[in-house]
């Protein structure tokens, strides 16, 4: 079984990036984090780049992984990419049930956890994401809500493979806002209280934080108790300010 890390810094690129570009941002991260780190960092580009990221990246400590992956492991699913093909292209993670495919694309909790399954299966770490909307913080339901999403997201059974969790609050994503360290720490708490409960390994899961993170705010938010790393979007486009993060986290 995988070995999941204490400390993650994963870079979610979305749909950015050509074949030249996503490339040399590979390299370019490379050479910025230099070497030393006691953190893991992840790079999640496109389907597309995984390849050339993957060369990029081969003979470093920077780990591979995609942003999605389908619930089937293969099959009719025209435009889909199943988890043993992102194994087979040098994968160890796979982000699944970000907002954008839970909010943009009607996914599902019941969804998700077949998805972390099927990444399971595959030999794969799921980076598994959860988070309240603005209007669900406003009324007070954001513990209610990534609660649900969390128990719904995890498959039922014994089997549970590695597992890392990130809180990725869908108002803060792409927004530059942030919440208060107090905010954050009180849904890690919550997080690492419901995975203790759910799994007997739930203490040792790490929970990543995830909206507008930036190299100017990445070391008090990885200050915050219970916050073991983070999933960055906007700014891991940027080889020095994603490096910046990661050397925040040590
Ligand atoms: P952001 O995105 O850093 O651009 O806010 C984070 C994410 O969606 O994972």
């Amino acid at each position: 079984m995988a070995i999941v890390p204490r400390r993650v810094i994963a870079a979610n690129w979305k749909m950015n990036g050509l074949a030249a570009d996503g490339a040399k941002l590979a390299r370019d991260v490379v050479a910025a984090l230099g070497g030393g780190l006691a953190s893991t960092v992840v790079l999640c580009p496109p389907f597309t780049l995984l390849q050339a990221v993957r060369a990029a990246i081969a003979g470093t400590a920077v780990a591979l992984g995609a942003q999605d992956c389908h619930e089937k492991a293969s099959g009719a699913f025209t435009g889909s990419i199943a988890a043993p093909m992102l194994a087979d292209a040098g994968c160890r993670y796979v982000i699944v049930g970000h907002s954008e495919r839970r909010h943009g694309l009607a996914e599902t909790d019941a969804l998700v956890a077949a998805k972390v399954t099927a990444a399971w299966a595959a030999g794969l770490v799921p980076i598994l994401c959860v988070g309240e909307t603005l209007a669900e913080r406003e009324a007070g339901r954001t513990l209610a809500v990534v609660g649900t999403q969390l128990a719904g997201s995890l498959p039922g059974g014994a089997g549970a493979g590695p597992l890392v969790v990130a809180y990725e609050p869908v108002w803060a994503i792409g927004t530059g806002r942030v919440p208060t360290e107090a905010d954050i720490a009180a849904v890690h708490r919550f997080l690492r209280g419901a995975l203790a409960t759910a799994r007997g390994d739930g203490a040792a899961i790490p929970i990543l934080y995830g909206g507008s993170v930036k190299a100017d705010n990445a070391a008090a938010i990885l200050a915050v108790e219970d916050v073991c790393g983070v999933l960055v979007g906007g700014a891991s486009l940027d080889a020095a300010g994603f490096a910046a993060i990661a050397r925040a986290a040590g």
